[in-house]
């Protein structure tokens, strides 16, 4: 018996009209009406996830990389072919861009997998787009590679480098610190995002990228090339080539995000002291896969992970520093003993043949620091645990205040994001800089979807008296592009009726870094009674329609990357 020809090209997935024959001629007079001679139709097809948007700054450029994109898979043999999906753009999306990250990844799966396209080209960039891609790619289960927007480049103000977005939230605190004036902060608004491209900091999308060229998603060398670079075109031609060419290799996003892929990445999130989010997304890539993100397991990769990277929000340099001093090729170098050297990669090559064959590339140390002279010698993330986050929390020890890792202090509690933005500043606020400020309901059960205000500002008269970090406990996220000493996606979170809900003002609470704990030293008995009381409360008015239903029956906690619990695949 002859073995059944695989389907490739405009074959592929044919729409059902009863009889296969007429549904292939049908669609190949409708591709020709779009000019495409039957040669030009043979080809193996390329599609491209294009997201470009008038509410996407970041992917502005997009339109000049898929040019190159599809130049490339033209030259190598293929039918290139965009179609469009979802674009999130950080900072145009209510309540926050995580709400709709899940969507975005369903609707690239569905479009990888509804449309003829042997693979696919997936073009991400701004902070949950790199996320949202990954976790339809791998669901879809198509040869599939990333190639992201790359960073923007810098500017300038006065004698101070200006870059998205650390020093967008250090001038705002300096705006509110009264220590410049209104005219100053509109001249500063007007230079913080002065290309396009990701954010110029090691932030969530810089993160992201950087993950995606570890787990092998992305060509190597590629994460951080600056988004107005020539290379940057060069990279997204190679891209489309190698999109071809993957084809024949049937190489999936399953052979490429393993169990030790994902490991890796950590590994690298921890040593680029890179943001707090790619934690939440990485558990949920894997999550798609079968695979796991412990948190337990982070902190034991985390003590012996050097933190290399020397870049804001936590260090001095900027992602186009970063690209110069030698990049991702940089750090996988330095941190080969520590990976696992048989992961394979989107060229074919293993992550150990790849280290091989740049052994001899440039570093600059100011920027990427040497493994043995480390700029710190544990990694930037550390998971807590304890009474008040019986499934954990983390929190972003490179970005925090060392003097505050052993303390207990007094909760100043609230209750809601509104809450906190109505009382932070009141001048009667009972508060010292030895509290820890807590804000409940911000968690991905909440009605604002988990969203990025775990940066919780310091209360107005507290910053005007000079203080610049506090213990900042709570159930949200945090921007990659902050710092402070914040311990963020506290689970169960307080909308789910976890113990971050019974916190009220006055009680105790102690965090120890060293131990890996957060505990609420309130005894039993009380939160018993607590417990009692908040169960009686008329909880929040669930939505009854559309997307937000579908978000708030099925979103999981940070643990499993908020992804919905119908999208991940069953354990391996
Ligand atoms: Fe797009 Fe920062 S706003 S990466």
């Amino acid at each position: 018996m002859s073995e059944k020809k695989k389907k490739t090209g405009l074959e592929i997935g044919l729409t059902n009209y009863g009889d296969s024959g007429f549904s292939v001629y049908l669609r190949r007079s409708f591709a020709k009406s779009m000019g495409y001679s039957s040669e030009m139709l043979s080809q193996p097809i390329v599609g491209i996830a294009y997201t470009p948007s008038g509410f996407n700054n970041c992917h502005r450029h997009f339109p000049e990389m898929l040019e190159a994109i599809k130049r490339g898979v033209t030259a190598a043999g293929g039918l290139p072919l965009e179609f469009p999906t979802i674009s999130l753009g950080e900072v145009f999306l209510n309540p926050t861009s995580l709400f709709y990250r899940n969507l975005m990844s369903m609707d690239t799966e569905e479009m990888i997998r509804s449309q003829p396209m042997d693979s696919v080209v997936l073009m991400g960039g701004c902070d949950k787009t790199v996320p949202a891609q990954l976790m339809g790619a791998a669901s879809a289960g198509r040869p599939a590679i990333q190639v992201v927007a790359g960073p923007m480049m810098t500017s300038q103000y006065k004698e101070e480098r200006l870059g998205a977005c650390t020093d967008c939230r250090r001038f705002w605190g300096k705006y509110r610190a009264g220590e410049i004036s209104s005219e100053e902060i509109q001249t500063i608004e007007g230079g913080l995002a002065t290309t396009a491209g990701t954010c110029s900091v090691m932030g969530t999308a810089s993160t992201m990228a950087c993950i995606s060229e570890t787990l092998g998603m992305i060509l190597p060398g590629t994460a951080a090339i600056p988004a107005v670079q020539a290379d940057r075109l060069r990279a997204a031609e190679a891209t489309g080539r190698r999109a071809v060419e993957l084809i024949e290799t049937d190489l999936t996003p399953s052979k490429i995000i393993t169990q030790k892929s994902i490991e890796n990445a950590m590994r690298v999130l921890l040593a680029l002291g890179g943001s707090t989010n790619a934690i939440v997304h990485l558990s949920a890539i894997a999550g798609r896969l079968g695979l796991e993100v412990s948190l337990g397991r982070m902190n034991e990769i985390s003590d012996n992970t050097p933190v290399l990277v020397n870049l804001k929000p936590t260090g001095d340099h900027y992602m186009e520093d970063f690209f110069a001093a030698g990049a991702m090729s940089a750090v996988l170098r330095e941190l080969e003993p520590l990976l696992h050297l048989d992961c394979m990669t989107i060229t074919g090559e293993t992550l150990g043949e790849r280290i091989a064959a740049e052994r001899d590339g440039w570093i600059n140390t100011k920027v990427i620091a040497r493994h043995d002279k480390p700029i710190e010698p544990v990694g930037g993330l550390v998971a807590l645990f304890g009474s008040l986050a019986p499934k954990g929390a983390i929190l972003k020890r490179s970005a925090a205040d060392k003097n505050l890792f052993e303390k207990e202090g007094r909760a100043v509690v609230f209750s809601s994001l509104d809450d906190l933005s109505n009382r932070i500043d009141d001048p009667d606020l009972d508060v010292t800089s030895d509290d820890f400020i807590v804000l409940q309901n911000a968690g991905p059960k909440s009605p604002s979807g988990m969203p990025e205000s775990g940066y919780l500002p310091i209360p107005k008269k507290l910053a005007r008296a000079g203080i610049k970090d506090m213990v900042r406990i709570s159930d949200a996220r945090m921007s990659g592009t902050a710092f402070g000493t914040i311990v963020l996606h506290i689970s169960p979170d307080a909308a789910s009726g976890g113990p971050l809900a019974l916190v009220q003002n006055g009680d105790r609470i102690s965090v120890s870094v060293k131990k890996r704990r957060i505990d609420l030293l309130v005894d039993e008995d009380e939160l018993a009674e607590r417990r009692a009381t908040l169960n009686k409360k008329p909880s929040v008015e669930q939505p009854k329609r559309g997307y937000q239903k579908l978000y708030y029956d099925t979103v999981l906690q940070a643990e499993d990357g908020c992804d919905f619990d119908f999208l991940r695949s069953e354990k391996k």
